[in-house]
């Protein structure tokens, strides 16, 4: 939808049946103007009804922006492009949850303070000895971050800006501490502890990857393209695992279950869960003469399938970080010497949907998850991990909201009404009559 369809617009007026109410319209910085319907129940008796809230805004937020028609997508007002290129995930996570690009002194403590706070509780490792060794990760991962809230629930003053940033803080920090706390479990391999001498992102792929029997040698790329990851899936204003975290955020929930619960709505298939399911589609796809009939297919709805990281809510344009996820792609393969048959096949599915009338009349491009999981695979990440690394990233994004609504002063418990199609009422009858 075109926001020069109505620029100026100050008020609208709905009618239904004999009552009629002008409605308030909320102008953004960007974007379409949105009516507020807050009046129409008291003035009109309806409610509105917007499954999938396809036509509704949920809040006021000044942290992400998204053009869908244009391919555009901002972190408080930066292009996606130039955080990509010029920036580092820890970076981007402060300027998400402080509204500002941090200055060097501001990065130095937010750094050493996201640093410091990376270690888990020893009594998480017998948490994770509880899980089976084959546990989804993700599971893992939600269960983990529950249990987090009972180490910080007690004492917690939700009330108090600052115990409120160091939530956010140390959920940035140790979520990577736990994330590959799950994935050495379910290998069977001794926890690593964190090192405080390595950047965020390295600190992370040390902690999955180093063995206690000789030192670890990461190629710079694979540090490099996972902070770029980070960086793209750090936030995306009100998706449905950031509204989840914000539902929950609204009734005054601990912040560590708000985000358990984000993590839950993120794994997903139809969400985060699609870098998994994309990997798994390349590899059934298996060559790109396959292909055509994978195409053909998607485009059966008879079939139940869909291009797995193709399509999404808000993006009716190629998603700006699939093309840099996708440049990404070549360079890691490149400097790893790795040749992924599968690189082949996604780019002649991307090839042949982008040619193709039913992706093209449905605005269906790939999206930031059509090339993530080669370059995941590239780096020896298991594919039940795929969306362990979103998660991580989305983390900042998830906080920063949570953040901007535990201050905002219209947050209220977030509480949808239904159209209800049950039956009208009626009188119970024994059982014995029934
Ligand atoms: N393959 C084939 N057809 C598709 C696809 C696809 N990937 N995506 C949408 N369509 C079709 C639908 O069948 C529908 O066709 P119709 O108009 O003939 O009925 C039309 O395109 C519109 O689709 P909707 O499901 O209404 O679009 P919606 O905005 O609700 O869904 C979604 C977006 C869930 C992302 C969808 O495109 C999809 O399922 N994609 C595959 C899963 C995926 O990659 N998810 C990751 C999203 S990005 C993220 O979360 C990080």
């Amino acid at each position: 939808m075109s926001d020069s369809q109505n620029p100026g617009l100050s008020q609208a007026t709905l009618s239904a049946g004999s009552s009629s109410v002008e409605l308030p319209v909320h102008q953004p910085t960007l974007g379409a103007p949105c009516i507020d319907i807050g009046k129409l129940p008291k003035a009109t008796g309806c409610f509105t009804y917007d499954p999938g809230f396809t036509a509704t805004a949920s809040c006021k937020s000044a942290i992400t922006y998204i053009d869908g028609e244009e391919g555009v997508l901002l972190y408080r007002g930066y292009p996606i492009e130039q955080l990509a290129e010029k920036s580092s995930f820890l970076e981007v996570a402060s300027l998400l949850i402080n509204g500002e690009l941090p200055t060097k002194s501001e990065f130095a403590s937010f750094e050493h303070e996201v640093t410091h706070h990376t270690m888990m509780h020893e009594a998480f490792k017998s948490f994770l000895g509880g899980f089976r060794h084959d546990a989804h990760p993700m599971a893992m991962l939600v269960g983990m971050l529950g249990s987090m809230a009972s180490f910080y629930h007690n004492d917690l003053d939700l009330e108090d800006p600052e115990q409120r940033r160091l939530a956010a803080v140390r959920l940035i920090a140790k979520v990577p501490t736990i994330a590959a706390a799950c994935y050495r479990h379910s290998i069977g391999w001794p926890l690593r502890y964190p090192r405080n001498n390595l950047d965020y992102t390295t600190r992370f792929l040390h902690m999955l990857y180093e063995v206690p029997s000789e030192p670890l040698e990461l190629n710079p790329v694979a540090a490099k393209a996972m902070d770029l990851l980070f960086i793209l899936h750090a936030d995306h204003e009100q998706n449905a695992s950031t509204s989840t975290v914000r539902l929950v955020g609204s009734t005054g929930a601990n912040p560590y279950v708000c985000v358990a619960s984000g993590v839950a709505a993120l794994w997903g298939p139809a969400h985060g869960g699609a870098n998994e399911a994309v990997l798994k589609m390349l590899n059934q796809i298996g060559r790109p003469e396959n292909v055509q009939s994978a195409i053909d297919k998607a485009k059966d709805k008879e079939s139940g399938f869909r291009l797995m990281g193709f399509g999404h809510r808000v993006y009716k344009n190629y998603d700006p970080r699939a093309a840099l996820v996708r440049k990404m792609t070549h360079e890691v393969l490149g400097q790893l010497g790795v040749n992924d048959p599968l690189l082949d096949v996604a780019m002649k599915l991307e090839e042949a949907a982008l040619k193709d009338d039913y992706f093209v009349q449905r605005k269906l491009y790939p999206n930031v998850d059509f090339y993530s999981g080669i370059i995941y695979k590239a780096l020896g990440i298991p594919v039940e991990m795929f969306t362990v690394m979103f998660a991580i990233a989305r983390t900042a994004g998830w906080v920063a909201h949570w953040l901007e609504q535990q201050d905002d002063p219209e947050n209220k418990i977030g509480r949808p009404r239904q159209v209800y199609t049950g039956p009208a009422n009626r009188d119970y009858v024994s059982m014995d009559q029934r």
